[in-house]
């Protein structure tokens, strides 16, 4: 992730800031900030792009963004599966382009939800309010949490959903084997964190068969997305939208307000804090 450079020189002598995920809060930024620094509310349920340990050994208390996110992030996965399955996206492009078509019986035939196994990789709430959605659309939910054999849950599923935060253990959790494992007909989906997937290897797995589609939120380099992923008809692309409804901004801005004046202004640790 690269440096924002601008915030760096704002943070200088700030006792509290609030982050956006593409900020990298590390040793260094913590240091430019001053030793005045007391809190980091990231603006984010996600906390990858912050060094825990770097803030702890500070005394810099770090927020997230829990739970107002969670229904808006699961109904994106559930907008994701049926864009990709119901070929929604690819529909559209279609219509766009202009190409000739006719309603015919077996013209542009897709999937339906009903029915399908879903696999959550990663129960948290947001996995779990997936899994709700899903239940509710006909699916059948199996899951895998951390430190759980994956690949039971690859096998068997027909759309694989990703919610794991982004961590050591969990970079590159979908490579190569686990694509193998997957159905060719099945699909994957991602709205958690761009390092959970090896991008060259879901573009092999596309490009011949291994699985069937990818529907993806979130990327590896953000926010550049791979050309190959682009030219694929199989995969449907949003610019990191999960949380992006305005009642979940409104609830993420509101956490992070809450946490600076919990430490900045009554001396106490917000019931949201990480470290
Ligand atoms: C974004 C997210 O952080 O909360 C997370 O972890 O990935 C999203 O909510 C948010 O969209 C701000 O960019």
């Amino acid at each position: 992730m690269e440096r924002d450079f601008e915030l760096v020189p704002e943070a200088r002598g700030a006792d509290g800031i609030v982050a956006m995920l593409s900020d990298r809060i590390d040793g260094d930024y913590l240091d430019v900030a001053g030793p005045q620094l007391r809190v980091v509310a990231n603006f984010a349920v996600g906390y990858d792009n912050v060094d825990l340990d770097a803030a702890r050994a500070r005394g810099v208390t770090v927020t997230n963004t829990p739970d107002v996110l969670t229904h808006a992030t699961a109904e994106l996965a559930i907008a994701l599966m049926l864009a990709l399955l119901r070929r929604v996206a690819e529909g559209d492009r279609l219509v766009r382009r202009g190409d000739p078509w006719e309603w015919s019986t077996t013209f542009m035939l897709g999937e339906g939800l009903d029915g399908k196994v879903l696999g959550i990789v990663g129960p948290g709430r947001i996995g779990r309010e997936t899994a709700r959605l899903g239940t509710a659309l006909g699916m059948r939910v199996v899951t895998v949490g951390r430190g759980e054999p994956l690949e039971p849950v690859l096998r068997e599923a027909d759309v694989v959903s990703l919610h794991a935060p982004a961590s050591q253990d969990t970079r590159h959790l979908i490579d190569t084997a686990a694509l193998a494992a997957m159905k060719p007909a099945a699909v994957l989906v991602n709205t958690a964190r761009g390092a959970l997937v090896d991008e060259v290897a879901l573009v092999a797995a596309l490009r011949d068969g291994t699985i069937a589609g990818a529907a993806l939120d979130v990327y590896e380099a953000e926010p550049n997305v791979r050309d190959e992923l682009k030219a694929l008809e199989n995969v449907v692309l949003t610019p990191h939208l999960g949380s992006a409804t305005r009642a979940a901004r409104e609830g993420m801005g509101m956490l992070c307000v809450d946490a600076l004046r919990a430490v900045l202004l009554e001396g106490r640790r917000p019931p949201n804090a990480v470290v």
